[in-house]
């Protein structure tokens, strides 16, 4: 059985610093959510997903068990299962004996976490070949050779896609489109709107995992910039804004203060704020345009009993 690791993911330090400093220097300063994502933040993420709180997990690996064979159905079996952001690779492993891949590709721009993963994954499927790909899916869907052009399932669950702003989103997923052959399709979870107060609880939680997770990233900020933000003088906010629809997560000053980084600085006044991360809640009537419009063909859904999450096959033809 061939299997295999690939970084595509060159850290650009000059690009990813060019970047950085360009959100903090923008009049509404902003870090792009992939930033979310270090050693620490990963399992910071992993953590979130156990919290009761954070249903998105829970709810879609309900779905994902009850309506597995029904799932494998749809989907067909033999596929390439190609993992959007892969993580820790639990959620697709819960696919494997209903959608038996014969070749999985997971995909992560956590490198390191993602290699590890794959690492013990082996151990339990020997039967599937795997290439881990370390790369920033969020550029270029441009998989290199190794993976097969026939019968890709892309696998986009956890509802990652409500991170893109909707115009992102819809030619995110038309690049996703554009990878697969007629006999491919997407897989794709999307958490749906849902009463405000349930969304306000599960991006700020009683025990602050989800401020950890929010405030790690500026350790990995002043890692990649050399830059001197001290979590401290921060403060986690999530606010949910109806008019479009989504969470909104910053960081907010808590005193005046300036942030110097290698080539830069930035002051922050008292209460001014970071913009780190959207997360879009569709109705499934919105996100079913938003495939279509992506120039996917029949799709089959599931939803959970309290109408909270979405799972969403899409075939390409
Ligand atoms: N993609 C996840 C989501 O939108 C990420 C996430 C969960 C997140 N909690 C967070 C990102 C808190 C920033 C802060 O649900």
């Amino acid at each position: 059985m061939q299997n295999g690791f690939i970084q595509i993911y060159q850290r650009n330090a000059e690009a990813i610093c060019g970047e950085i400093a360009a959100g903090l220097l923008a009049p509404n300063a902003w870090i792009s959510p992939k930033y979310l994502y270090d050693g620490l933040g990963s399992k910071l993420f992993a953590a979130i997903c156990e919290l009761p709180e954070y249903y998105p997990t829970r709810t879609e690996a309900q779905i994902l068990e009850r309506c597995c064979s029904d799932i494998a159905r749809s989907t067909g079996r033999g596929a390439t299962l190609i993992d959007l952001g892969a993580g820790n690779c639990e959620k697709a492993a819960r696919l494997f004996s209903a959608v038996q891949p014969a070749h999985y590709v997971p995909i992560d721009i956590s490198v390191d976490f993602l290699r590890d993963a794959v690492e013990s994954l082996r151990y339990r499927f020997p039967q599937i070949r795997m290439t881990g790909l370390g790369m920033d899916f969020s550029r270029s869907l441009e998989l290199p050779d190794a993976v097969p052009r026939e019968k890709r399932l892309f696998f986009y669950p956890g509802s990652s896609i409500g991170n893109f702003m909707p115009e992102e989103a819809a030619a995110f997923l038309g690049r996703v489109r554009e990878a697969c052959r007629a006999d491919g399709g997407l897989l794709i979870g999307v958490d749906l709107l849902k009463h405000e107060e349930l969304l306000q609880d599960a991006y700020d939680d009683a025990i602050g995992l989800t401020a950890a997770f929010n405030l790690n990233m500026l350790q990995h900020i002043n890692h990649l910039l050399k830059a001197d933000f001290r979590p401290r003088d921060w403060r986690h906010v999530s606010r949910f804004n109806a008019g479009e629809s989504r969470i909104e997560l910053h960081l907010e000053a808590r005193r005046d203060l300036t942030v110097v980084w290698e080539g830069g600085s930035r002051h922050f006044a008292q209460g001014e704020r970071i913009h780190t991360e959207n997360s879009y809640k569709y109705t499934p009537e919105r996100f079913l345009q938003l495939l279509e419009r992506a120039g996917f063909g029949r799709v089959s859904k599931w939803i959970d009993p309290q109408g909270w999450f979405m799972l969403c096959h899409a075939r390409a033809a």
